[in-house]
């Protein structure tokens, strides 16, 4: 069977995870979140003496101590830092301050890159994240981009944090949702942009079900 590489890229909150996991249950492919290595990386760096503080020379030399992998849990997909899962404390606010920043290292990304390839390589698998469509795979038969305005993706992650038990105000969400954009955007090193052969979705006024069919018909017509 025609195995495809689908490749969702965009803004921080728009889905992505959400749409690429419902899309890798429906077509029984692999789901890899790379936005969650890019978190394990930044964790790994702030848990490095002195705890707290990145240091990016001793970080970039220790890239080869840290082992990330992914296991199906009950219902979420659980995220893996050298055998600890990690999955919780990856998405403490305190990550999301700093992960852009470990994220516009180049040594980090290319060591990510690297896993996310092999991850990839016999296909059938839907790969979520910034660069996927442009640096990582960008032979990718499938690409989307996902975009949305800043308030509607603040208020997405703050709903998720509240369901989650993290105290933090909409407002800090919203300055830290807009600050990783600039930095996403304006890095060096495969910045988050629009691959031109992929199909632009603006989620904003759209159902989740709705982004859901419009990537699922762009798969299937893929897969014909
Ligand atoms: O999707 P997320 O919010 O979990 O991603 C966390 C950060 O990782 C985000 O600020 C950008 C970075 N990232 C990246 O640079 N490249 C990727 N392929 C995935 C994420």
């Amino acid at each position: 069977m025609n195995k495809l590489i689908v490749a969702i890229d965009g803004f921080a909150a728009t889905g992505k995870s959400t749409q690429a996991k419902r899309l890798a249950k429906a077509l029984n492919y692999t789901y890899v979140d790379t936005g969650a290595m890019y978190r394990a990386v930044t964790l790994f760096a702030l848990e490095q003496p002195p705890e707290g503080n990145l240091d990016f020379d001793l970080l970039n030399r220790s890239l080869d101590q840290i082992q990330i992998h992914f296991e199906e849990g009950a219902e979420e997909q659980q995220t893996f830092l050298n055998g600890l899962n990690v999955s919780q404390a990856i998405r403490d606010p305190k990550i999301n301050q700093h992960v852009s920043k470990v994220a516009a290292q180049k040594e980090v990304r290319s060591f990510l890159s690297k896993t996310q390839k092999l991850l990839g390589a016999n296909k059938g698998v839907v790969m979520d994240g910034r660069d996927i469509g442009t640096a990582v795979f960008p032979q990718a038969e499938c690409k989307f981009f996902l975009t949305a305005t800043p308030e509607v993706r603040a208020m997405r992650r703050y709903q998720e944090q509240v369901q989650a038990g993290v105290d933090e105000s909409y407002e800090a969400v919203l300055a830290s949702v807009k600050a990783r954009d600039e930095q996403d955007t304006t890095r060096a090193y495969a910045p988050l942009k629009k691959a031109e052969d992929a199909l632009e979705i603006e989620v904003s006024n759209l159902t989740i079900e709705e982004v859901f069919d419009l990537l699922y018909a762009q798969v299937s017509k893929q897969l014909n």
